[in-house]
């Protein structure tokens, strides 16, 4: 009998204790062996449960009952989460885990804990829910160079962007649907300012290149600036606005970033609507390989984690090959204005037309784009790609005659 404790009973954990009931027959047949929920670890009592006896608020009988097997860390955050997991896999069991903050924060270190300890340490359902992609990228696209991992990585802020885009729905009005769905962190300003996000494509870019990627070094920022005035010029260019998370190899160095990109009509990315989320793995043999399924929300994400229990349980003392190095090297990511971009701008000026022929001369051949009603004092046009640097002070310059009121980068 192969016994399993689900520690934290939120969103996640309640969606992995009922897939796991639901389909027990099916995965004791996948475990090749007798497989149950012994304890449910949670602070708050749930005297109606149907689990109710399962339920206990100490940390040690679980780590102390030889039986656990099988952990699944579902409570998030980086102080309970980190130390439990610590100790569990110390004490030979292996932790499945939703929680991408604790993998992007310390997964470098826990997986070398997991593996001294010859157990596992898997993370499948820390980024994007239900999509698998943590395992495709470290084993079936093994053979290959990735070149760029590029996606949409929050279902919450994917979410609010497709009710604004598609329904005219204000931001608040939009988070708070988030919210009641079951797709928004506790504290939503994780996903609005692309913190989730972030956290998520440092994950993928350490399996990716061998080096943990740390989130503090990523330049990241969300969608809470972005209007609906934005939205329908990004439409009327043949635009969505999507939240992008990007990772790339520059030499023997990484870029990587998170910001709201406009993404043309064309690519795949841009039909990416409501909690979907979805992620471009380019390589050098495999080319273009898309993942694409829910993001967030309680059974799609639990999905995620009953799958890794059961490989968990099927491996059970050998340590699959899940791992990437420490990284002391504090220029490992490259400065983000090194890259080159394209830029959407919405200024400010009066008469704000009679500015074209400056703009054309200080940036080239720009797109100018429209919008019914657009007032005298408001312009809006996507740059040429130049280094983000040099469009800078582009801008700076622009800034003596211009209020600039959107900067959105180009995908
Ligand atoms: N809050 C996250 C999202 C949950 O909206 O994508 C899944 O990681």
């Amino acid at each position: 009998m192969a016994s399993i404790a689900v520690i934290g009973y939120g969103v996640v954990g309640s969606g992995t204790v009922e897939l796991f009931e639901k389909n027990k027959e099916a995965i004791r047949k996948k475990c090749g062996r007798d497989i149950e929920i012994k304890y449910i670890l949670d602070l708050r009592d749930f005297p109606d449960s149907p689990y109710a006896e399962k339920f206990t608020k100490n940390f040690d009988d679980i780590l102390k009952d030889p039986e656990v097997e099988v952990c699944a860390e579902v409570i998030g955050g980086v102080t309970y989460a980190y130390e439990y997991t610590k100790k569990l896999l110390s004490a030979g069991k292996s932790v499945v885990t939703s929680n991408k903050e604790l993998v992007a924060t310390h997964g470098a270190e826990l997986l070398k804990i997991a593996s001294e300890n010859n157990v596992n340490y898997l993370f499948e359902a820390s980024v994007g829910g239900g999509i698998p992609i943590v395992r495709p990228l470290n084993k079936c696209l093994a053979g290959n160079e990735i070149i760029q991992i590029a996606g949409i990585l929050n279902g919450t802020t994917n979410f609010i962007l497709t009710k604004m885009i598609r329904e005219q729905l204000d931001f608040d009005s939009a988070l708070k649907m988030a919210q009641e769905l079951g797709y928004a962190e506790k504290d939503p300003t994780a996903d609005v300012e692309g913190y989730d996000a972030c956290r998520k494509i440092c994950i993928l870019g350490s399996l990716a290149y061998g080096k943990h990627i740390y989130p503090k070094y990523v330049h990241c920022s969300g969608i809470s600036s972005i209007t609906l005035d934005d939205v329908e010029y990004a439409e009327n260019a043949g635009y969505a606005i999507k939240l992008i998370g990007n990772v790339k190899s520059v030499g023997d160095k990484v870029f990587a970033m998170v910001c709201p990109r406009l993404v043309s009509r064309t690519s795949l990315l841009a039909a990416v609507d409501d909690v979907y989320n979805a992620i471009c793995v380019t390589c050098d043999g495999a080319d273009d390989v898309l993942f694409y399924g829910k993001g967030a929300g309680k059974l799609p994400t639990a999905s995620a984690v009953v799958g890794d229990i059961i490989d968990a349980v099927k491996h059970k003392g050998r340590a699959l090959s899940i791992s990437w190095d420490e990284c002391y090297d504090e220029d490992y990511v490259v400065p983000y204005k090194s890259d080159a971009v394209s830029m959407f701008i919405r200024l400010k000026a009066e008469n704000a037309d009679e500015l074209k022929p400056y703009l054309s001369e200080l940036f080239g051949k720009l797109i100018h784009i429209e919008r019914k009603g657009r007032p005298d004092d408001e312009i809006a046009f996507i740059t040429p790609s130049y280094i983000e640097y040099d469009l800078d002070s582009k801008l700076e310059e622009l800034s003596r005659y211009a209020i600039i009121k959107s900067k959105i980068r180009l995908l």
